[in-house]
């Protein structure tokens, strides 16, 4: 897994108070400096169904509304190869043969996000794998009908995020650009 770690220091405001506001309850105050936010990473990709659909921008721009930050984003063409790595625990499935030519028909978009529980936040927004169960607010739930042509891949652990970024991209191929907009973003999340 790919994590950073943040000081909150870009939230001072927040954080100040919060602490404060803890302070004032009697609770055990937390160090102005010992604050992290935990930021993670994840892998998404746009299948060819959001390529063939033009839906590549209006899938993206769901991640972005959400908050999630765009680390790396690239178009490639899977292969054979890839496919068999990527989709390993699916071999002997029937419907392996299809998948793998479904995810071949154009190129896809790859994308590692970075934010607070990245990975399960991705997931949430993402939907369950059949379309036509997918939750309504969902992206396979607004925007597919099927296991198959479900629009987006994303990782479902912090192991497999790790393996599939770095399938998919080089580090040289991932940015990190620091602390811009985290306090529009985040807040200590004081419980
Ligand atoms: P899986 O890893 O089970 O789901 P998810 O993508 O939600 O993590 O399956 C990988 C892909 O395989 C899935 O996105 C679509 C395809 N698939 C089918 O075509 N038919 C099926 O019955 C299932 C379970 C998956």
């Amino acid at each position: 897994m790919v994590i950073t770690e943040k000081c909150c220091n870009f939230a001072a405001g927040n954080v100040k108070n919060a602490l404060s506001a803890k302070g004032k309850r009697g609770k055990k105050s937390v160090s102005e400096t010992n604050c992290h936010i935990t930021m993670e990473r994840t892998l998404v990709l746009l299948k060819p169904s959001t390529v063939m659909r033009g839906l590549i921008g209006e899938v993206t721009s769901r991640f972005e509304k959400k908050g999630l930050r765009i680390v790396g984003m690239k178009m490639l063409q899977l292969n054979d190869e890839i496919l068999n790595e990527h989709y390993a625990h699916l071999v002997g499935k029937p419907f392996f043969p299809a998948l793998k030519a479904s995810m071949m028909r154009t190129p896809v978009i790859a994308m590692c996000l970075e934010g607070t529980d990245a990975i399960e936040v991705v997931r949430f927004i993402t939907g369950y794998t059949n379309g036509r169960k997918a939750e309504p607010g969902t992206i396979r739930g607004d925007y597919c009908m099927s296991n198959q042509q479900n629009i987006v891949h994303a990782s479902d652990s912090p192991t497999s995020a790790a393996i599939e970024i770095k399938r998919f991209f080089k580090a040289e191929e991932l940015f990190d650009f620091g602390d811009l907009n985290m306090d529009r973003l985040y807040s200590v999340d004081l419980s």
